[in-house]
C-alpha cells in the first residue's frame, strides 16, 4: 500500500500514550509459556511480531487467550507447558518478520527433542541465525542447517552449559543462549562485548529464575535445570515507538507533545541522551516503576537550531533500532553527525545502512556509510519524493516523518510495514492534531 505523508503546517500538541514493548511482550508470552502455571499479561503491544510469537508459543502447546484491551493493547493469558515441555507441532512455526520471536525460540527449543521447524516471511529468511545456532549447537543441540537462515529445524535435548564470548552485543542472542541454558546442568554465562537491552535479565527473576550479572565484564547467567513460574505482568510503553512522536514533535514547528508511560530502561534510551546533545528540548518525568522496568513521560518541545553530534560505538547498543529515525533528524542539525560502529544495521529487516543513505538521498539530503560508519550532513531540507519501506516497519515510520516535517509530500511504498511494531502510528499522529494524509484547506 503506498501512503502519501504531506507536510505539518500546524504544531503536534496534546498526550499520547504509545503502544507497549515489543521487546517486552515477546519475552512476557515467552517467559509465561516456559512457566509453570498461569500468568495474565497486560498492555502487550498488538502487533505482527507479537502475533507471530503469541502463535508460535500457542502452536507449542501453551495455552493463550488474547482479548484486544484500552489503547489498541493485548491482554494474553498464558497457561504455560512448564516442566512437560513444548510439544512439536505437525507443522512448521512460522515467525513471520520478528528476528526474536526466531532467535529466542532457537534457544527455548534447544532443549527439547522436536524435530521443531521455523520459518519466516522473505525479510527474515534472509537474516543471520547462525549467531545463536552455531553456540546453541556446542551446548548439544542440532540445527538443520547448522549456521544459516530459515527454515531451520531445531531437536535437541538437555545440555550442557557453556560461558560464551558473544561478538555481537545482541539482547537476542544473549537472551537464546540464557533459556537454553534454563536446561542445562550448571552455568551458562554469556559475555558482551557492549551492554544489549537486558530485558530478559530483569524479567526472568520475576518469572522465578535468578540470574547473575557482572557489570564489569558485561556478563550474566542462569544456573540451570531451572522451571519458571507463572507471573503477571503489565508491559509499559515502547521506546523506540515513542522515538518516532519525539522526532515528529522535533521536525514540526511549534510542537510539543508528551509522551506518556514509557519504559526507561537505561539499555534502551539512548536516543535521549543522543536528543540531549543534539540541543533538543526534552523533559523526562519518572513515575513508578511498572514490574522490573523504570518507565516516565517524555516532554518533547519542538527546537530550532539542532546540532550535530557523534555517536560512539559503546553507545549504539543502546539505540539499535533508532538510528534510521536519529539520522533523519541529524539531516536537520547544523553540521555532520556520526554514528559509529552501525555495522550491525546491514543485517536488520532490511540493510538499514544502504536504505538509510539512498533514503536521505532521494530527500536531497548527502550520507554516507563507510566501513561502520554512517555520517549524515545537516542542514538540509526534505525535497519530494518516493521511498518503499522495503517491507522495514522502521523505515517506513522514518520516511512518514520526512514527510511530516519536510517541504514536500513523500510518497511511502509498502507503508503497511508499520503493522510490525506500531499499527497505530498514523492515528497516534492524528491525536496530536497531524494531518499526515493533507490538511483540509478551508
Ligand atoms: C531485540 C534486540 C535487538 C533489536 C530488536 C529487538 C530484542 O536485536 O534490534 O529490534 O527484543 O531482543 P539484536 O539482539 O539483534 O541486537
Amino acid at each position: 500500500m503506498d501512503q502519501v505523508i504531506h507536510p505539518q503546517v500546524t504544531p503536534l500538541a496534546g498526550r499520547v500514550r504509545v503502544p507497549g514493548d515489543k521487546s517486552l511482550s515477546h519475552r512476557a508470552v515467552l517467559f509465561a509459556a516456559l512457566a509453570e502455571g498461569t500468568s495474565h499479561l497486560a498492555g502487550v503491544l498488538d502487533s505482527a511480531d507479537v502475533r507471530s510469537t503469541i502463535a508460535a508459543v500457542t502452536a507449542l502447546g501453551a495455552a493463550t487467550r488474547v482479548t484486544p484491551a484500552a489503547g489498541g493493547s493485548l491482554s494474553v493469558t498464558v497457561a504455560g507447558w512448564g516442566a512437560r515441555g513444548p510439544v512439536p507441532p505437525s507443522f512448521p512455526i512460522d515467525c513471520g518478520n520478528s528476528g526474536t520471536t526466531a532467535r529466542l525460540l532457537l534457544g527455548v527449543l534447544a532443549g527439547w527433542p522436536g524435530p521443531f521447524t521455523l520459518t519466516g516471511d522473505e525479510s527474515l529468511s534472509r537474516r543471520p541465525m547462525g549467531r545463536v545456532t552455531v553456540p546453541l549447537a556446542t551446548m548439544g543441540a542440532a540445527f538443520t542447517p547448522a549456521d544459516g537462515t530459515l527454515p531451520i529445524t531445531a531437536s535437541g535435548g538437555p545440555l550442557h552449559p557453556i560461558a560464551y564470548d558473544s561478538p555481537v552485543a545482541s539482547a537476542q542472542v544473549k537472551t537464546a543462549l540464557l533459556l537454553a541454558g534454563l536446561r542445562a546442568e550448571g552455568r551458562t554465562l554469556v559475555r558482551e562485548p557492549a551492554l544489549s537491552r537486558d530485558h530478559t535479565e530483569r524479567l526472568l527473576p520475576a518469572f522465578g529464575v535468578a540470574v547473575g550479572r557482572d557489570e564489569a565484564t558485561r556478563a550474566c547467567w542462569v544456573d540451570g535445570p531451572a522451571t519458571l513460574v507463572a507471573y503477571d505482568v503489565t508491559v509499559p510503553g515502547d521506546p523506540s515507538s515513542a522515538a518516532f512522536i519525539a522526532v515528529g514533535a522535533l521536525l514540526v514547528e511549534g510542537s510539543e507533545v508528551v509522551i506518556e508511560g514509557v519504559a526507561l530502561n537505561p539499555t534502551r534510551v539512548g536516543f535521549l541522551a543522543v536528543l540531549e546533545r543534539m540541543g533538543a528540548q526534552v523533559t523526562v518525568t519518572p513515575a513508578a516503576a511498572e514490574g522490573s522496568e523504570p518507565v516516565g513521560d517524555l516532554t518533547v518541545r519542538h527546537t530550532p537550531g539542532l546540532i550535530a553530534t557523534t555517536v560512539p560505538a559503546e553507545e549504539v547498543p543502546s539505540l539499535i533500532d533508532e538510528v534510521p529515525v536519529l539520522a533523519l533528524l541529524a539531516a536537520r542539525a547544523e553540521g555532520t553527525t556520526r554514528f559509529e560502529g552501525v555495522g550491525e544495521l546491514r543485517v536488520k529487516e532490511s540493510d538499514r545502512l544502504a536504505a538509510i543513505v539512498e533514503g536521505l538521498a532521494a530527500l536531497g539530503v548527502t550520507a554516507r556509510a563507510t566501513g561502520d560508519v554512517l555520517e549524515v550532513d545537516g542542514a538540509a531540507e526534505f525535497g519530494a519524493a518516493t521511498l518503499s519501506s522495503l517491507d522495514d516497519h522502521r523505515l517506513a515510520m522514518t520516511w512518514a516523518l520526512a514527510g511530516l516535517g519536510g517541504a514536500a509530500p513523500v510518497t511511502i511504498e509498502r507503508f503497511e510495514a508499520v503493522e510490525v511494531s506500531y499499527p497505530r502510528f498514523l492515528d497516534d499522529l492524528r491525536a496530536l492534531g497531524a494531518a499526515p494524509g493533507g490538511a483540509t484547506v478551508l
